[in-house]
């Protein structure tokens, strides 16, 4: 057992852990963020992916030893660090919403915390660009095609009016489906 200090999410966190587990199994077990989903816990599908220092990293793969000081953010902190108040959608998250792209669902925080990392990085992608940074999150689905236009979608939202017509519209959907059940 070592105890490890690392930022989550921009807060400090003091963990009590064996410094080889795995970033993933702080994060879900001892932390409770399970927004990051465990997939093949060898690091070939991306369903675990979550930002180191801004990168994208696995984290079934990563000790956690690794991220000892360093600065970590997961789907549950990732509008706040871009500085968006609570509750307040990152533009890939609405930009998932106005494509309809998750299907199960299970992949999805992977794929958004890949994308995050790749606009970070290219604003303005080329289909070629996406695919190449994508490539290691699986999707069992097959949201590929919705995913990319997701991505652009984002690309092109990066006025903070676009953001919020998309949020009024998916509030006014949320309305709609709630009044029809
Ligand atoms: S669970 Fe980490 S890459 Fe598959
Ligand atoms: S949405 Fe089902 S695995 Fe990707």
């Amino acid at each position: 057992m070592a105890e490890i200090t690392l930022r989550v999410n921009g807060s400090e966190k003091q963990v009590s852990v064996a410094p080889e587990t795995p970033l993933l199994w702080v994060l879900r077990d001892t932390l409770e963020l399970t927004g990051t989903k465990f997939g093949c816990g060898a690091g070939l599908c991306g369903a675990c992916t979550v930002h180191l220092d801004g990168n994208a990293v696995r984290s079934c793969s990563t000790p956690v030893s690794q991220a000892a000081g360093r600065s970590v953010t997961t789907i549950e902190g990732l509008s706040a660090s871009e500085g968006l108040p609570a509750g307040q959608l990152h533009v890939l998250q609405a930009a998932w919403i106005a494509e309809e792209v998750p299907q199960c669902g299970y992949c999805q925080t992977g794929q958004i915390m890949s994308a995050a990392a790749l606009l970070a990085k290219t604003p303005n992608p080329t289909d070629d660009q996406i695919n190449e940074s994508m490539n290691g999150n699986l999707c069992r689905c097959g949201t590929y095609e919705r995913i990319r236009k997701a991505i652009h979608w984002a690309a092109n939202a990066s006025s903070k009016a676009r953001r919020e017509i998309a949020e009024e519209e998916i509030q006014s959907d949320a309305q709609d489906n709630g009044g029809a059940r």
